[in-house]
């Protein structure tokens, strides 16, 4: 997705991390008027991106927007290309995560409180789509949090979303649950402590 604006300014990295900090509008003896307006061009990507994920998903609004992601206390990784839009730089996708308060069944039908790490949000460009883009911001982010892709439960996974699971990750069995998120096998073998 390209914006009027320099995203190369903004995401220094091909993968930027970004939480209610908004690291990346913190660039060094930035004033307060450059850091709005870094967080002015970082909101209309998040915004932008948020939209068409809604919109790929058939969802009736965005459940990613750059106040969201201030107020909610998840993470967004923003993967770019660097070399798109003349020297200016494109987006090219979005995975957003956040830890959730779920009751989660195990095989045995034992239910557990848990606040496990979780898939909130994930949108590659229609025009990146099933060139490993996906991938390649998956990885970044699981290396990232240090976990692996079966300790993630997943928010309502679209049918590309369970298909990339399933191809990348060799997810395939669920654990039955009473909520929208997707628990896959292997979730309670070698699990993490709830951060
Ligand atoms: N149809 C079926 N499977 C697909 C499709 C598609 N159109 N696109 C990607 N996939 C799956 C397939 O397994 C594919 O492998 P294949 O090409 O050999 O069949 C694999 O993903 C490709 O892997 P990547 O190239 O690394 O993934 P990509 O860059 O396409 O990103 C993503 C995957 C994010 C799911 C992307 O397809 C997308 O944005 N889809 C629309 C939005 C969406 O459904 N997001 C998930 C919503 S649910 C949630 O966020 C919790």
């Amino acid at each position: 997705m390209e914006f009027s604006f320099n995203v190369n300014q903004l995401l220094k990295q091909e993968i930027t991390k970004v939480d209610s900090q908004l690291q990346p509008c913190r660039q060094n003896g930035i004033d307060r008027y450059g850091f709005q307006q870094l967080q002015r061009m970082l909101y209309e990507i998040v915004d932008r991106m948020g939209e068409a994920s809604a919109k790929a998903q058939g969802l009736r609004g965005s459940i990613t927007t750059g106040k969201k992601l201030e107020l909610a206390g998840h993470r967004l990784y923003i993967m770019k290309d660097s070399n798109s839009n003349g020297e200016k730089g494109a987006v090219v996708g979005i995975l957003k995560v956040g830890t959730k308060k779920l009751f989660v069944y195990d095989h045995s039908k034992v239910q557990h409180e848990l606040e496990p790490l979780c898939v909130l949000d994930f949108y590659v460009h229609e025009s990146r789509q099933r060139m490993g883009c996906g991938r390649k911001l998956f990885d970044h982010m699981l290396r990232n949090e240090g976990l692996s892709a079966q300790h993630l439960p997943i928010d309502r996974p679209s049918p590309k979303f369970s298909s990339f699971l399933k191809k990348h990750y060799n997810l395939r069995g669920t654990i039955p649950q009473v909520n929208n998120f997707v628990i896959f096998e292997g979730f309670f073998s070698r699990r993490p402590a709830d951060a």
